[in-house]
Parts: structure tokens; sequence; C-alpha cells
């Protein structure tokens, strides 16, 4: 586990350094650092070979939105001044990349966050001056898995997102792929909405966090697991007014509770059904 971070400023980039424990599921004797810092054109060729491995290495429930890129569709994405890629080294060699893309409008959120309903551009919502940045690309060379590093590129991310100026941060995750919701709770994500990618017919889990709130939970204090495989039962979870906010890895659970962030629905449906009665219909079901 990446446990300690330092993190550096240089020439206004930031740069973060921590240490991997953990190459090809063996434990290292003596921890090998690695660094974060932005991509840019001189990376493409590394990002072109490292989206290669990544894709060879995809297993199902994985392919989700993670597509074989080249360096010259590297090379071009940095024209782009809305899309920004990070990459972690380990010395000169690339091992994980993700990218944040700012969007400015529903059009724009909705190529990243496909029907998706929630409407983060209300005019009322942060007076109209929303500004998103989604995640997306997570990538980690299957040797270097196991150390946290996507959970440490997420929140590199969300204070990349913070500074230039996003009230909000959204991702999405295939719903069978349990290797990524870890490290999106582990960052104070929500699993607010889920949907189908209209590219696959893939069912997928949206999950957002607000820049400046550090909860969206209600004052209600109640929580159910749900095991992550029982869609229909998440998405009843989610129809009633809850959220997912956080990931059981040994017991392949998601932790739901309940919030008023996402519908003004979700208090009145609350009001009709107590507890009991959504734990009783799930301890028939499980
Ligand atoms: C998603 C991803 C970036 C997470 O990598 P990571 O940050 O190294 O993952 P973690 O350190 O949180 O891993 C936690 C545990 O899950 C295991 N794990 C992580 N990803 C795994 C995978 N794809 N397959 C099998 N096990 C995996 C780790 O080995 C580790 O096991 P341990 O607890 O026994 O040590 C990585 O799985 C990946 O690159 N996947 C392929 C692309 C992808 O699916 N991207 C997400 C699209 S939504």
């Amino acid at each position: 586990m990446s446990s300690e971070i330092k993190k550096y400023e240089v020439n206004g980039t930031n740069i973060w350094v921590g240490k991997l424990h953990k190459i090809d599921n063996i434990k290292q004797e003596k921890a090998i650092n690695f660094y974060i810092r932005p991509l840019n054109c001189t990376d493409a060729e590394q990002m072109g070979k490292l989206s290669e491995n990544i894709y060879e290495h995809l297993k199902s429930g994985e392919e989700c939105f993670i597509h074989k890129h080249t360096k010259e569709y590297f090379h071009e994405v940095f024209e782009n001044p809305q899309i920004r890629y990070i990459g972690v080294f380990v010395g000169n060699h690339l091992i994980g990349m993700s990218y944040l893309r700012i969007c400015q409008s529903k059009s724009e959120l909705q190529e990243e966050l496909p029907n998706c309903k929630y409407d983060f551009f209300y005019s009322k919502r942060n007076y109209g001056k929303n500004k998103v940045g989604s995640m997306g690309g997570d990538s980690v060379l299957p040797i270097y898995r196991g150390n946290s590093l996507n959970t440490v590129m997420i929140n590199y991310r969300l204070e990349l997102a913070q500074k230039l100026g996003c009230t909000d941060c959204t991702s999405i995750v295939d719903r069978k792929n349990r290797w990524n919701m870890a490290p999106y709770f582990a960052s104070r994500f929500n699993l607010f909405e889920t949907a189908m990618d209209p590219s696959d017919g893939g069912k997928i889990s949206l999950l957002h966090k607000p820049i400046d709130k550090e909860s969206v939970l209600s004052c209600f204090k109640p929580k159910i697991s749900i095991p992550f495989e029982r869609l229909e039962m998440i998405d009843y979870m989610i129809s009633k007014g809850f959220v997912g906010i956080d990931f059981n890895k040994e017991k392949g659970e998601v932790l739901f509770a309940h919030s008023q962030y996402y519908t003004s629905k979700a208090q009145t449906i609350f009001k009709n059904h107590s507890l009991w009665q959504i734990k009783s219909r799930f301890s028939k079901a499980l």
C-alpha cells in the first residue's frame, strides 16, 4: 500500500512521490520509489505501449471505456487542453496512467458519463458555475497492481481538478469491474446512478464527488451492504435514495447509505419505505 505520499511543486507542477511494496504480487523487502506527474507529448510513445499492454491483459468486466490507443492518438490528445493525462513512473518507465477531462456542458459530460440522468449543469447548482472533472482511462501495468496506485492517481486528479476550478469530479466503472470500485470509494466518491453504456450495452456505475463537500449523506444513519453482483438490488437501493459509499473486498459487498443529494424525490420515498421494509425485502432475496 502506497501509504506515504510526499507532495512537491516544481515550477507550478505537482509531483507526488511514493513507494511500491509489491511487484508481481511479491512483497518487496526494499520498497521501490515511484512518482506521478502530468504527461506531455514527449511521453506519447510510452503511453501507446502502456495502452497496448493494458488492452492485451483486459479481463471480462474491465473493457468499459478502456481503448487501445496508439502513440499518434496520444500525440493528438495533448492538443486538447481540456484533457489532462497523468502518469506513474518507476525511473523513466511509465507504469500507470489516467486522465482528467474538464467538461463545461451537459453534452461534453454525456460523452464521459453516458445516460447520466442527474443534471450537473442545472442553472441553480453552484450558481450556474459548474465545471466537472471527469476521470477515466485508469490503467496500471499488471505487475504493479496491488499498490493502490489508482487511489493515488484519483487523489492526484482530485487536487488537479480543484486547481483547475472544478466544482465536481465524476467517473464510470463497469459494474463487473470489482477492482476499480475500492479505489473510488477510498477517495470518497459516491455510486449515485447506474446506466447502460450505449457503445456495447454493458452496465456501468456512475460515480461522483463534489469538490468542496466532504459528504453527501443525509442525517439518516441506515447503512446496508449488497453483494456487488446483485445489480437489480443495487438499482432498487439507488431508486430509493441510497448511494454506494464503500466496497468490502473480502465479502464483495457495496455499502449503501442514504442521501438526498441526487434526487429531491428521495425524501418522500424514504418516508414510504422504512429501513425495516428495505431490509426485509433484501433478506428474502439474499
Ligand atoms: C483498475 C486498476 C487501475 C486498479 O489497479 P491498482 O490501483 O493497482 O489496484 P489496487 O492496488 O487497488 O488493487 C487491490 C487488489 O486488487 C487486485 N487487482 C487490482 N486490479 C486487478 C485486476 N485487474 N485483476 C485482478 N486483480 C486485480 C490487486 O492485485 C490487489 O490485490 P491484493 O489486495 O491481494 O494486494 C487496474 O486493475 C487496471 O489497470 N485494470 C485494467 C484497466 C481497467 O479496468 N481500468 C478501469 C476501467 S473502469
